[in-house]
């Protein structure tokens, strides 16, 4: 049996990989180190037999917790989903994301530095290569960074600390960047299930700006899949983009998701732009398409599985008093 932890295993994508993983490895027990930042995803993982799956309720920042836990297990892989990610937070508290996102990778790469893995993977994202025209060209991993808010800062921060425990102390690692996922199980205070709740709970769908602003969507399933083959075949040292291809403006997602759940674009109310709000991310996938993966989903029918899953979870739009 191999071990392998997730941190962040109780957020969106990391429920979502913990779930790949247990159903494709029958061989492999899964740790997941979560301060649960959320109470709903307490029970994420419920079904999951504790014989292969073991939950550790605990922070980055717990230096004691981190080092108890590789005391007692020698973990094969090491996979850091564990972050504050949503923009507007950060606007509101930087200091916070600063000390989780960078301190916090930085006690587990310590950790991994004395028990050596045989990989350590930093979850990424396109946030940190900043804010494209509509005419640049995608980014590459070659790219620089230029993040324009205090999450996209704190995740290029951690990404440069990942990088220097490879080139200064020889820890293998891989970086991913991924493009705005989307799918079940992400907590209700993103666009997409934001425009849902709204939607279901008789509110209008309030869009920053005009909605002109540009994000490219990648499925959570095969986001999840694309790192996951990196894990297996990916180059030590490497830096991985993960695009959805599937580029749209805000207002355009806000508008089909409306329609596709019987209302119209009358549900729609502009509020005041976010402060830095970057126009366009839009990453070039070449470089995992070379390695053997390319991202295929079909964004329409992917959309409406998303949609469904919530329809079907209720409690997950139902989160915030006021939605
Ligand atoms: N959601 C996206 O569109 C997207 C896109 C690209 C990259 N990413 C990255 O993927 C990762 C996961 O994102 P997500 O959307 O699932 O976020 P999320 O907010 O849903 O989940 C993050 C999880 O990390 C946990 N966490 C936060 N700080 C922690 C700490 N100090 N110690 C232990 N656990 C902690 C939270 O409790 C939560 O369960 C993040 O690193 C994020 O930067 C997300």
């Amino acid at each position: 049996m191999q071990n392998i932890l997730v941190t962040g295993g109780s957020g969106f994508i990391g429920t979502n990989f913990i779930k790949l993983l247990y159903n494709k490895y029958p061989s492999l027990n899964i740790y997941n180190f979560d301060e649960l930042d959320f109470d709903i995803s307490t029970q994420n993982h419920s079904e999951l037999n504790q014989d292969r799956y073991k939950f550790v309720h605990a922070s980055l920042l717990n230096k004691d917790a981190l080092a108890h836990l590789f005391f007692n297990v020698n973990f094969d892989y090491v996979v850091n989903f564990a972050a504050k990610s949503h923009v507007d937070n950060s606007i509101k508290t930087p200091e916070i994301f600063t000390t989780n996102n960078i301190i916090g990778t930085q006690n587990l790469l310590e950790q991994c530095l004395k028990k050596q893995p045989k990989l350590y993977i930093q979850i990424s994202t396109d946030e940190v290569y900043g804010s494209l025209s509509e005419s640049d060209p995608s980014t590459t991993e070659e790219s620089n960074f230029q993040p324009n808010n205090p999450y996209s800062a704190s995740k290029a921060g951690a990404d440069c600390l990942v990088r220097s425990y490879y080139k200064t102390f020889g820890l293998p690692v891989i970086i991913t960047r991924s493009s705005n996922n989307f799918g079940p199980y992400q907590y209700p205070e993103k666009l997409i299930p934001v425009i849902i709740s709204k939607i279901k709970n008789g509110h209008k769908v309030p869009i920053y700006g005009k909605g002109q602003n540009i994000r490219d969507w990648v499925f959570v399933e095969d986001n999840c899949a694309a790192i996951d083959f990196i894990r297996n075949n990916g180059k030590v040292g490497e830096v991985y983009n993960i695009p959805g291809h599937k580029e749209i403006r805000n207002i355009d997602l806000a508008k089909k998701i409306i329609r596709l759940l019987g209302k119209d674009e009358s549900e729609i109310e502009f509020v005041a732009d976010r402060p830095g709000h970057d126009i366009r991310y839009s990453m070039d996938g070449t470089k995992l398409e070379k390695l053997g993966f390319k991202v295929n989903g079909d964004f329409e029918t992917n959309l409406n599985k998303t949609i469904d899953w919530y329809l079907k979870n209720e409690k997950w739009l139902k989160v915030f008093s006021n939605v």
